[in-house]
């Protein structure tokens, strides 16, 4: 019964499903914290009245219960291709749509600041100087840990914390602690997050913050009741901004669909990612606009563009392997949906030389759905055909943002360096694209 009353008072204050983290977990925790408190956990019910009585009257005792209870399981850049998404996103959409405006992240819960770190070292790694950098990110970062958030400030972390299979950034960002396996991050990445304690279902939890650009809230929800998930979903619909994103973690997917949907946000469809932002928010972008007037061309392809001769037996080979690609992808995703039907018609423009017609429907699915992978790659050929080096460029970067493996826009944006006499940078991304052609050939 009391061990009933309990896992009630841990629902309701801080959302924790019994049935999700099981019942055994937190009745092993009330043991252990009756055990501490000096109290007898043995059959008889005493022992139990008294600890109620106690967490009843002490925020302090509720607290300890609390810290016994939670999972604080974390590590940098969990489910790394969200952070790879992320950079993209605010290179190439964010900061150019929001010039001179702060960019407002929100990691929550961040347990012990993991998560907010691998943000502000994905900012750092796009190369923006550090006092620059200063002034446009803003990371703040919270949870219900008291603990977690003490850990998160001194910021050292043992090897638990470095999990993924590449670690470089351990390398740039860290500085090993003499004789331990423990590492220290950069004061630089440290000063990038503010830290604070806060539950989220408290529903004046950031009250009177400006709303946030990018909110993270991963790995909490698998483990709410129905109604705190719910409580959870209107907290994130107040602090995020209009044309917010929000992450989450992969199991949860699933678990929020529908209410997401009913508050009108839309998944990003990228592999490995699991974000979604709000529909209908999306605005004509001046650097999307259609801005081409060539009449008559027709898509290039990429071995007419300007190669150097030692590469160029071996492009017109990849040439022939990149249009099948192509061409099977088209004709596979014809009836996946009315965007990307709308993509094909531009696909047809663009063979047929309409060049303005493709890229204003280019410019409609992009208002659809900006992360769209294969739009960007469209729009990034046609501006090539047009010799638009620098804005063709930017579309296949984009595409190689949203899509990692993205051979053709890899072997595009090769051509491109080279063109520019980069042999270096073209020659990596070139291995790159063959990796890719490799992996797809196995
Ligand atoms: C598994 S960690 C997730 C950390 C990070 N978001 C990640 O995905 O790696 C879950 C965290 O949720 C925190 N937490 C649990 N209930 C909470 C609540 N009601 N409000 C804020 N944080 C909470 C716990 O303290 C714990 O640190």
């Amino acid at each position: 019964m009391f061990q009933t009353i309990i896992a009630s008072m841990l629902e309701e204050k801080i959302g924790l499903s019994a049935e999700a983290v099981g019942a055994d977990t937190i009745a092993k925790a009330v043991r252990r914290r009756m055990t501490e408190c000096g109290l007898s956990a043995g059959d008889d019910d005493q022992g139990f009245s008294l600890y109620l009585s106690r967490l009843r009257s002490s925020e302090e005792e509720w607290e300890k219960l609390v810290e016994a209870v939670v999972v604080p399981e974390t590590w940098f850049f969990r489910n790394q291709a969200s952070f790879s998404f992320l950079k993209g996103y605010v290179r190439f959409e964010w900061l150019p749509e929001h010039k001179g405006q702060v960019l407002r992240l929100l990691s929550i819960p961040c347990s012990t600041g993991e998560e907010p770190y691998s943000a502000a070292m994905t900012f750092a790694d796009m190369g923006v100087p550090e006092e620059i950098a200063k002034g446009r990110f803003h990371i703040e970062a919270a949870d219900i840990s008291e603990k977690a958030i003490q850990k998160a400030r001194i910021g050292i972390y043992g090897l638990s914390s470095f999990r993924g299979e590449d670690l470089s950034f351990r390398d740039r960002y860290f500085e090993r602690l003499a004789n331990t396996d423990t590492y220290k991050i950069h004061t630089y990445i440290k000063n990038m997050v503010r830290f604070t304690k806060g539950n989220l279902l408290d529903s004046r939890i950031l009250a009177g913050e400006k709303p946030y650009d990018i909110i993270f809230c991963r790995n909490l929800l698998i483990y709410f009741t129905r109604t705190a998930k719910e409580q959870v979903i209107a907290a994130i619909d107040r602090l995020l901004a209009r044309d917010g994103i929000l992450f989450v973690g992969h199991v949860e997917r699933p678990l929020i669909s529908n209410s997401i949907a009913s508050l009108r946000f839309v998944w990003i469809r990228q592999s490995g990612v699991f974000a979604c932002r709000r529909a209908g928010q999306t605005r004509q972008r001046q650097s999307d606009s259609p801005r081409v007037s060539v009449p008559g061309l027709r898509l290039s392809s990429p071995e007419k563009m300007p190669v150097s001769n030692e590469t160029q037996g071996i492009e017109s080979a990849k040439t022939q392997v990149r249009s099948s690609l192509l061409s099977q992808k088209i004709t596979s995703d014809l009836t996946v949906s009315s965007l990307d039907s709308m993509l094909d018609e531009a696909q047809k423009l663009a063979d047929r030389g309409a060049l303005n017609e493709s890229l204003e429907l280019c410019q409609r699915c992009l208002n659809e759905d900006p992360f769209h992978s294969r739009t960007h790659f469209l729009a990034g050929v046609i501006y090539n055909a047009v010799n638009d080096e620098a804005r063709a460029e930017e579309y296949f970067n984009k595409t190689v943002y949203l899509d990692p493996n993205h051979y053709e826009a890899l072997s595009h944006l090769a051509l491109i360096l080279e063109h520019r006499g980069l042999f270096h940078g073209a020659a990596r991304l070139r291995q790159r694209a063959q990796r890719i052609l490799q992996r797809e050939g196995t």
